[in-house]
């Protein structure tokens, strides 16, 4: 049994992307792991935000996992900010790691963009209070779309140097594994195929919601970009059209197949008629997630009791990890 811990950030409804990149695996891991998913609500305040806005969302995500299959008998799934164990770690972790190996962090970069004089200190710290996240509960294997992946091998350097400088005796944080699944581990915006389909992206048709609409997901996919030439038969053919092997991509991570097997049934096809049965299978797979997140809702003294208690499974067992992490720093645990 190995422990799986996975986290996702409440900035609005999850994208195809979250759910096929990410949060999709988190179910299937459920049978043969112990499971532990959160909602970074402290992540989530790195940008700037609205509060009222922000314990909205985290509300909504907590629903959209459960909806997703995210199931609480058998996983733990709670709120970060309800577990003080992260943020103890997380600031051990900020003085383990260098200034040089965060300024490397190409998301760091990307969400700065020319503006680094005045994001958040936080934004620039954000991986270490990550790798907290992880080493918080000792977990081996964290699920993430491929975009996290630098900051997964992060966790592993800072592992390494804490256990270099503070331990004598056996490493105490074990080495993790990013776990990047499907042929959807990179799901791209619908209007560019260079980019990464983001719930940022200030065009709403370059991405699809989980809880979008049968017309709004048939529309956005029909105006998806595309290029003039049919489907090819085989995978190699996709090459340098990054817009047409996204769609493939998508269809085979929402079928579990892969694109050799979508492109025998579509190849030579136009996109025409791939876009419609794309389209048509998106909403019989995301009409019931979404159905399902509104039912839950409806009721969210159930959610949040849901959570609570999970966080109560969760610091149960970040709780003595983190104590002995401050204890080998030199902290009195008196
Ligand atoms: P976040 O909230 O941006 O995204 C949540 C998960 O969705 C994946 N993802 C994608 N996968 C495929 N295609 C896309 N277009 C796409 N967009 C997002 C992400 O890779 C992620 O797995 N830093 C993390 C949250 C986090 C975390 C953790 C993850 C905090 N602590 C500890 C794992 C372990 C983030 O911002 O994810």
């Amino acid at each position: 049994m190995q422990r799986v811990f996975s986290g996702i950030q409440p900035t609005g409804v999850p994208t195809l992307g979250n759910y096929l990149g990410a949060v999709r695996n988190w179910s299937k891991l459920q049978d043969g792991n112990e499971c532990i998913y959160c909602v970074v609500d402290q992540h989530a305040i790195t940008m700037g935000h609205d509060p009222k806005v922000l314990a909205r969302r985290t509300r909504e995500m907590a629903a959209a996992l459960l909806a997703t299959g995210i199931d609480p008998q058998r996983s733990i799934l709670f709120y970060q900010s309800a577990v003080p164990a992260h943020v103890r770690l997380g600031w051990v972790f900020e003085c383990v790691a260098r200034f040089g190996w965060l300024s490397r962090m190409t998301q760091f970069k990307d969400k700065a963009g020319k503006n680094r004089e005045n994001v958040s200190a936080g934004l620039f710290t954000y991986p270490a209070l990550m790798a907290a996240d992880i080493l918080a509960y000792k977990a081996t294997r964290v699920p993430v779309g491929d975009d996290q992946r630098q900051h997964v091998e992060l966790t592993n350097d800072i592992a390494q140097k804490f256990n270099h400088d503070f331990c004598d005796d056996e490493p105490f944080f074990p080495l993790v594994e990013p776990v990047i699944l499907g042929p959807a581990a990179r799901v791209m915006s619908l209007r560019d195929g260079s980019k990464k389909m983001s719930k940022s992206d200030p065009s709403e048709q370059a991405r699809i919601l989980i809880t979008d609409d049968a017309d709004s997901i048939s529309l956005k996919i029909r105006r998806a970009k595309t290029d003039p030439e049919p489907l090819p038969s085989e995978p190699d053919g996709l090459e340098g059209r990054p817009e047409a092997k996204n769609l493939v991509g998508i269809y085979a991570a929402l079928t579990d197949t892969d694109s050799a097997t979508v492109l025998q049934t579509f190849g030579g096809r136009g996109f025409g008629d791939y876009k419609k049965a794309l389209a048509d299978l998106l909403v019989a797979k995301l009409g019931p997630i979404a159905a399902e997140m509104q039912r839950l809702l409806a009721d969210p003294a159930t959610i949040d009791g849901i959570l609570r208690h999970g966080a109560t499974q969760a610091a149960a067992i970040s709780e003595p990890i983190v104590t002995e992490a401050e204890r080998r720093v030199g902290f009195l645990k008196a």
